[in-house]
């Protein structure tokens, strides 16, 4: 099966990029035509425009002009190019800021913003709320049926908090809809630690440094209140969209694993998801680490639309100006960066940005065309290149990427985990140890489903939720009844000490997953950086470190146990056999050597295929029912022999074994 392209006009590989226009109005007869020009020739179908157009589109309160967006748009139309076009809330102009300060944010320490930079307006200001209503009615109006409008794109990369009066004014009146009495709230945030009762609503403060640090749960509510703010700023930016040109589908462009925002919750108001993408690719081995963590955003973006394709809104051609090192990419790493995120679902490639600003903070950031204005430049060549294989790519347009198994990435475990005072205060590595699976089903080219606590997840066969601190809703009910159902499910050290409120199960962890796991949990040790312990499992030793949990098998099966320490003999590895299925414990934090042996049992006990692979190479694999399409990509930074049987994409010819240089990639197209 295969979902429509996003943007109807387009039933291609969206390939296109942000574009300002704006920047270029005193020169724009000359540079204008000669962008497009040069899209064409860099074999792109569509620019994102108007991104922070404000002060161009209204350079003074009420005055307007749309004369030169209604040009560009007429050329974007004439020259074959689908305008993604933006909402300009991203900033705004100086005059707004000076005539309303209220829309300036307030930070945590309570000290008034003053205008400048970006995405800096408050959620609740309605002041700021009716100017973008204004302007987002008048783009609507203007364009409804240009040819040019494909999407829309809201704001930019929302983000960061406000800590105004009338933000704190929300938070409670938020606060009051949840908890509806002081008394529950009290009880949910355990405030009477330190004397830190609520006897009035107006008490109630956002977390501050200058103030309540200490109260976790009220800090949750704070991050699960932000994401709210964004989720309303969000519809009230698209009302007037969606009642003017309602099949033109909205979204905004996220930012992978960025922690202020809960973006499952978020992208449930999203007709589509894309997400900005800037690795920082070296071309040493550290690329693998690299490209393992990028595939996760990617399958992290489309897990968060329940798999379907998503856009791959910006991305760099080369060097990322802000980056520590803004190193350039060497020859093929834009083509296999591109690749990568089809190969995971992306239905576009795009860039920040098309033509580099002359001035300001992204002068130096990498572009389709730089400073010298022309063609001639190894970047532009690799982005033609890459545009002439993404325009043979329609059959993949629309597929999806339908994954077996499952792994839970959770922002409000996040959040509750890094938070929590106590186990590694350096860094919980609560990303990292669910980068450690995830790479141990990258290396064999398994597909996953990225899906938080709230997800469904019952059609999956192996279900993967590492360090789940905070068990939330029914997540672990429904566990065990996919369990019982005959699923796989695989947890870690760190699971199940608190509820949806932060405050510790009682009883013994991990909590609502006991019998599930057949487990008690008595005390979890950590490991000081260069410590480790060892266990063996198949009679292979393994290294630990990081964390060592002290668990007391209550039916499960010890399947490796610690070599040292004084919890020698303690299981470090149990599995426990329930209903129909199985729920394994990996109880210390183990080298990469030991997820792909357990990894490697658990997929064929499972029944789900895997590839053989060689190091710093991975397979990523959409499909449309019929054919497969598996996109076998090299980050390491020597060719490599990789086994694919198939017949290749764009030749026909046939594959079983084939060499892919460094940087290199092949799309397999193989039978059901
Ligand atoms: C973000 C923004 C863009 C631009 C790029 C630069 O993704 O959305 O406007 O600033 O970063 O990498
Ligand atoms: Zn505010």
């Amino acid at each position: 099966m295969k979902y429509p392209p996003i943007m109807r006009q387009v039933p291609h590989i969206v390939h296109g990029g942000d574009y300002n226009p704006d920047q270029w109005l005193r020169e724009k007869d000359v540079i204008w035509k000669e962008d497009m020009r040069l899209a064409k020739l860099a074999g792109l179908n569509s620019l994102s425009v108007g991104i922070f157009s404000w002060a161009a589109l209204e350079p003074e309160e009420g005055v307007y002009d749309f004369a030169w967006l209604d040009e560009i748009l007429d050329r974007m139309a004439d020259n074959g190019l689908t305008a993604v076009l933006a909402t300009p809330s991203g900033a705004r102009p100086a005059w707004l800021s000076q005539k309303y300060p209220e829309v300036l944010r307030v930070n945590e320490r309570r000290e008034k913003m003053l205008h400048g930079g970006r995405h800096n307006h408050c959620l609740s200001s309605q002041v700021y709320r009716r100017k973008v209503q204004e302007i987002n009615t008048l783009l609507a109006e203007r364009y409804k049926d240009h040819p040019a409008l494909g999407a829309w794109h809201i704001s930019n990369e929302f983000g960061g908090e406000c800590h105004c009066p009338a933000c704190q004014e929300n938070f409670r009146l938020w606060l009051r809809e949840k908890y509806d009495t002081l008394d529950n709230l009290n009880h949910a945030w355990w405030t009477a630690f330190w004397s830190h009762t609520y006897t009035d609503w107006s008490q109630i403060e956002s977390p501050s440094p200058i103030g309540e640090q200490s109260v976790h749960a009220q800090k949750l509510d704070w991050k699960r209140f932000t994401t709210d703010q964004f989720r309303k700023w969000y519809r009230i930016e698209v009302e007037p969209l969606k009642r003017i040109t309602p099949d033109v589908p909205c979204t905004t462009n996220l930012m992978g694993t960025y922690p202020g925002i809960n973006y499952f919750d978020l992208a449930k108001d999203l007709d589509f998801v894309c997400w900005d993408s800037y690795p920082q690719w070296e071309s040493t081995e550290n690329d693998i680490a690299t490209a393992q963590f990028f595939s996760f955003e990617h399958d992290l973006t489309r897990g968060l639309k329940g798999g379907r394709p998503f856009f791959l809104m910006e991305s760099c051609p080369s060097a990322t100006n802000w980056r520590p090192y803004a190193r350039l990419h060497r020859p093929g790493v834009h083509a296999l960066q591109s690749m990568q995120a089809v190969g995971h679902g992306a239905d576009s490639v795009q860039y920040f940005q098309f033509r580099k600003s002359r001035g300001s903070s992204e002068k130096f950031h990498g572009a389709v065309v730089d400073h010298c204005g022309h063609e001639h430049t190894r970047v532009f060549a690799e982005i033609a290149d890459l545009g002439k294989l993404l325009a043979q790519m329609d059959d993949i347009v629309g597929t999806t990427a339908p994954a077996r198994v499952a792994l839970v990435y959770d922002w409000e475990n996040r959040w509750a985990l890094e938070d929590a005072q106590g186990l590694c205060n350096v860094n919980k590595k609560y990303v990292e140890t669910v980068m450690d699976h995830y790479s141990a089903l990258w290396r064999r080219g398994v597909s996953v489903d990225i899906v938080d606590q709230a997800s469904d997840f019952a059609g999956h066969d192996v279900l993967i939720a590492p360090f789940s601190y905070m068990l939330r809703g029914d997540f672990a009910l429904r566990v065990d009844e996919f369990v019982q159902a005959g699923g796989t499910f695989v947890t870690t050290y760190g699971t199940g000490y608190v509820d949806d409120s932060d405050l510790c199960f009682l009883g013994g962890f991990p909590g609502p997953l006991k019998k599930t796991l057949g487990l008690w949990a008595e005390e979890i040790d950590v490991l000081m950086p260069g410590m480790e312990n060892h266990a063996q499992l198949d009679g292979t030793r393994y290294a630990l470190t990081d964390y060592a949990e002290l668990v007391h098998p209550e039916g499960a099966k010890v399947l490796a146990a610690y070599e040292e320490d004084f919890y020698a003999g303690m299981p470090a590895l149990t599995v426990n056999e329930r209903g129909r299925g199985k729920a394994y414990y990996v109880a210390g934090r183990f080298e990469a050597a030991f997820l792909d042996a357990l990894y490697g049992k658990i997929l064929a006990d499972a029944g789900v295929p895997a590839h053989a692979l060689p190091a710093g190479v991975t397979v990523a694999t959409r499909t449309d029912g019929e054919t497969n399409y598996a996109f076998a990509l090299n980050f390491a930074p020597e060719a490599r022999e990789v086994e694919l049987a198939g017949t290749d994409f764009f030749t026909g010819e046939a594959v079983e074994r084939f060499t892919l240089p460094a940087h290199g990639f092949r799309i397999v197209k193989t039978p059901v």
